[in-house]
């Protein structure tokens, strides 16, 4: 399978109160268009994905809204919501429909806004991702995430530190991104120390309450050489796998805490998909809604053994710099670059393009050649994972 992405654009993500949903929308889809030499009228289809917009905003259908928004006029357009993994399978839609031969071009806007609400009414707003008996028992995200570091601390003896040690990355590598939520260094003291959230997790283990907007412009590969002289030559980058796996809703309906198996499983069926196995990935954007997320993703999508993924980051071999051929959540991830849920899945799509292109800046890993997106949606109910590819042909 190949589809390429031939343009990418993304907002700043923060607490962007000056900011209008519609206008976080226009940055990211102009910028997408801008590079890949396009206009709105080469598009084919709008996908939207978000995961907020109805009940925060109270605004919903969101297809129509954008397209007028955005000049798409009579194209179709509609949203694709899967909670926080709204934006990987807004992208696994897209994928899908060019597959299926009824779309040639398809443009996948990710935008949330969420900063403008009380973060306790936002808070329960994200709980509409879990179960009813969940929230009758008063959890929060960050509660059920606190269940699944307990169990992993039980069972693999992952501390606290380690842990913390997943903030003190990501944050490094948003200091990088002049796009991330963050710039602020942090030491495994500083996240140790900050407020509990939901034991074990401290406030500077859980990703933020984000604004932002990310879009990317998706075609067959066989369509995307334009003639010489028209629109801009660089880097090709294709989508070699687009898998999504599916597990119980609630997280007291699983067998394990400490594996989330639509991980598991979305990631075997992406490596078949794409001929390539844990080894051969270069680069990896993962779902690091809390600091033992991206421990749970690491050992799930097959990069560490169960239970060795906590001492393997914190010694650094994920870490830009420091790692010698495989660096993890260089954009920041959710905990550094910030977490607007519906775009999430989107701008990890947009961060592998920068690397695979060589168009990354300071936070650049040198020769990566396959990336990897793990995007999960709720207590790990949905997981989307994509694998990339740089064309060696260019
Ligand atoms: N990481 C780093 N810094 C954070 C932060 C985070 N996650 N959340 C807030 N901050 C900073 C703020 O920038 C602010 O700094 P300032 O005082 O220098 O301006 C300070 O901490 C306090 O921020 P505040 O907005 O009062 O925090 P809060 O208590 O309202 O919210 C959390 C903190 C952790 C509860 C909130 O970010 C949260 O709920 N995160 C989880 C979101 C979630 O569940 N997403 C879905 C995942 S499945």
């Amino acid at each position: 399978m190949n589809i390429n992405v031939s343009g990418i654009g993304i907002t700043k993500f923060g607490e962007l109160w000056g900011v209008s949903p519609r206008s976080l929308a226009r940055q990211a889809v102009e910028a997408a268009l801008e590079d890949a030499g396009l206009s709105v009228s080469d598009i084919d289809v709008l996908i939207v994905a978000n995961m907020l917009s109805g009940i925060l905003g109270n605004q919903e259908h969101l297809g129509a809204l954008f397209s007028e928004e955005l000049g798409f006029f009579h194209t179709p357009s509609f949203k694709v919501e899967g909670a926080c993994a709204s934006g990987g399978l807004a992208v696994h839609t897209a994928v899908n429909s060019l597959l299926g031969g009824k779309y040639k071009r398809v443009m996948v806007l990710g935008v949330e806004k969420m900063t403008d609400h009380k973060p306790e009414f936002v808070s329960s707003a994200l709980m509409g991702a879990g179960t009813n008996e969940e929230r009758l028992a008063g959890m929060t995200f960050p509660g059920v995430y606190a269940l699944l570091a307990q169990a992993h601390m039980k069972t693999y003896g992952t501390t606290e530190e380690q842990m913390a040690s997943v903030a003190v990355k990501n944050h490094y590598h948003a200091s990088l991104n002049p796009n991330a939520q963050f710039h602020s260094l942090l030491t495994v003291e500083k996240v140790i120390k900050s407020a509990c959230v939901a034991d074990p997790l401290k406030l500077l283990d859980c990703s933020p309450i984000s604004d932002g907007a990310a879009a990317v412009i998706l075609q067959k590969t066989e369509s995307t050489r334009l003639p010489a002289g028209q629109g801009k030559q660089k880097t090709e980058v294709n989508i070699i796998a687009s898998q999504v796996a599916t597990d119980t809703l609630g997280v007291a309906q699983r067998k394990s805490l400490t594996t989330l198996k639509a991980t598991e499983i979305a990631a075997k069926k992406a490596y078949k998909e794409a001929g390539v196995s844990p080894k051969d990935i270069d680069i990896a954007e993962v779902h690091d809604c809390f600091t033992i997320a991206e421990i749970l993703a690491m050992e799930d999508l097959g990069f560490c053994e169960k239970g060795k993924a906590a001492a393997f980051i914190s010694s650094g071999k994920t870490t830009l710099g420091v790692a010698k051929n495989f660096v993890v959540n260089t954009s920041g991830g959710l905990k550094g670059c910030g977490h607007p849920v519906g775009t999430t899945g989107v701008k990890q799509i947009v961060e592998i393009v920068e690397q695979l292109r060589g168009s990354a800046g300071k936070r650049q890993v040198v020769d990566a050649r396959i990336g990897l997106t793990q995007n999960v949606g709720g207590s790990g109910a949905t997981c989307v994972v994509h694998i990339l590819k740089k064309d060696n042909k260019q």
